[in-house]
């Protein structure tokens, strides 16, 4: 039997905090309900206290989504977390985020507090948050680049207070993968109580790795993901929900883990995220750019119409994608000409075929792709 791991959707909170994104209400809402579709454990919906926007949106959204745990961030404050509990009121299962930074640079340069401080301060936020739910995660900001028997310490405090999960943000996406795994198995080795809780991963992406650290952490014992849809979020983004899911999925044979996630509607999902926040998709994005599952090269096209695992790891129709693309270029080879050809209705003669084939191997440099229009053209010559 594989074990469970939840997946917490934080593409309405983190997700949102990428420059030059604002989503109205409707459009969160509709985020929202896909959310559900896709099959996510927990939304984080906002941070309530910040405006009385993201009041409202937490608010509706935890009024409206049904089967869904709806989260709200706070500070280590009291008054953060009164509102977030009261934004969260009528949510079916709500949990309250809270926490703060654990890195000496953060304790310096941005709380100004002592360690000692700063883990009071967090263990009183988890006993205030427990008297509106009884869900409760804790974040450890910068957890990346902290000191680890500190971070083990306020693991253990948190978790007497009353967390149930807790969050090891790597939040300058500093950490190596094997960093990171190894900071999760050290806290399930080394806190005593560290069994109570659920560990999370939070990574984002400076240095391109947030998906690699996400599947290290998971790895090395954490049983939740943060990650947001196509990655997005501060900065250079958070983990990208489709990445890690498709890695567990595809390397299943490596880690006997499964989420609750529906597959089939990640391209639906990470097309409507692109539209609502104008965030574009990279082309060559990994499980959902438009490129992911098209081929282009005569080798490749070869290898694919012959089986199509020669090339591709993820069966598109996995994703909700419809299927793989031959993409004709100069690149292309007869076998990815002939099939196209054939997809159009055309048959021809070897020795016409090999007329044609010269004439499109002479549009396609001039071309950057090959269309069916430029086919029809062709075969009329
Ligand atoms: O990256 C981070 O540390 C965060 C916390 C607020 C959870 O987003
Ligand atoms: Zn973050």
């Amino acid at each position: 039997m594989n074990q469970r791991l939840f997946v917490f959707d934080t593409t309405l909170r983190d997700g949102e905090q990428s420059p030059g994104v604002r989503l109205s209400l409707d459009q969160k809402l509709e985020i929202g309900h896909q959310l559900v579709r896709l099959g996510v454990d927990i939304i984080e919906a906002g941070f309530p206290i910040s405006s009385p926007g993201d009041f409202e949106s937490v608010n509706t959204l935890a009024r409206e989504l049904k089967g869904v745990t709806i989260c709200g961030l706070t500070r280590a404050r009291q008054k953060d977390i009164e509102v977030a509990a009261e934004a969260l009121a009528p949510a079916e299962r709500r949990r309250i985020h809270t926490g703060l930074g654990v890195s000496q640079n953060h304790l310096d340069n941005k709380l100004r507090m002592t360690k000692e401080q700063a883990l009071e301060t967090g263990v009183n936020a988890v006993k205030c948050a427990r008297q509106f739910t009884d869900d409760i995660e804790y974040f450890m900001e910068d957890s990346g680049r902290a000191d680890r028997d500190y971070v083990y310490k306020v693991v253990e405090e948190v978790i007497k207070a009353g967390a149930t999960t807790i969050n090891v943000p790597d939040t300058t996406g500093y950490a190596y993968p094997d960093e990171y795994r190894d900071l999760m198995a050290g806290i399930l080795n080394n806190v005593p109580n560290a069994d109570k809780a659920i560990l999370s991963c939070h990574c984002h992406n400076d240095l391109g790795m947030a998906t690699a650290n996400t599947v290290a952490g998971v790895m090395g014992g954490a049983r939740q993901v943060e990650v947001t849809i196509n990655g997005i979020g501060e900065r250079a983004g958070n983990t990208a929900l489709e990445e890690v899911v498709m890695a567990l999925y595809v390397r299943r044979d490596v880690l006997d883990i499964a989420t609750r996630i529906d597959t089939t509607q990640l391209l639906a999902t990470s097309r409507l995220v692109s539209q609502l926040t104008g965030m574009l998709v990279q082309r060559n994005k990994a499980v959902v750019g438009a490129n992911a599952y098209a081929h282009s090269s005569g080798i490749h096209q070869d290898g694919v119409l012959k089986e199509r695992s020669t090339y591709e790891i993820i069966d598109p129709s996995l994703v909700g994608a419809a299927k793989s693309e031959i993409i004709l270029t100069a690149r292309s080879g007869r076998h990815g000409l002939k099939h196209r050809l054939q997809e159009l209705g055309y048959e021809f003669t070897p020795e016409r075929f090999e007329q044609i084939y010269s004439k499109f191997l002479e549009m396609a440099d001039t071309l950057s792709e090959v269309g069916d229009e430029h086919l029809r053209e062709l075969v009329a010559i």
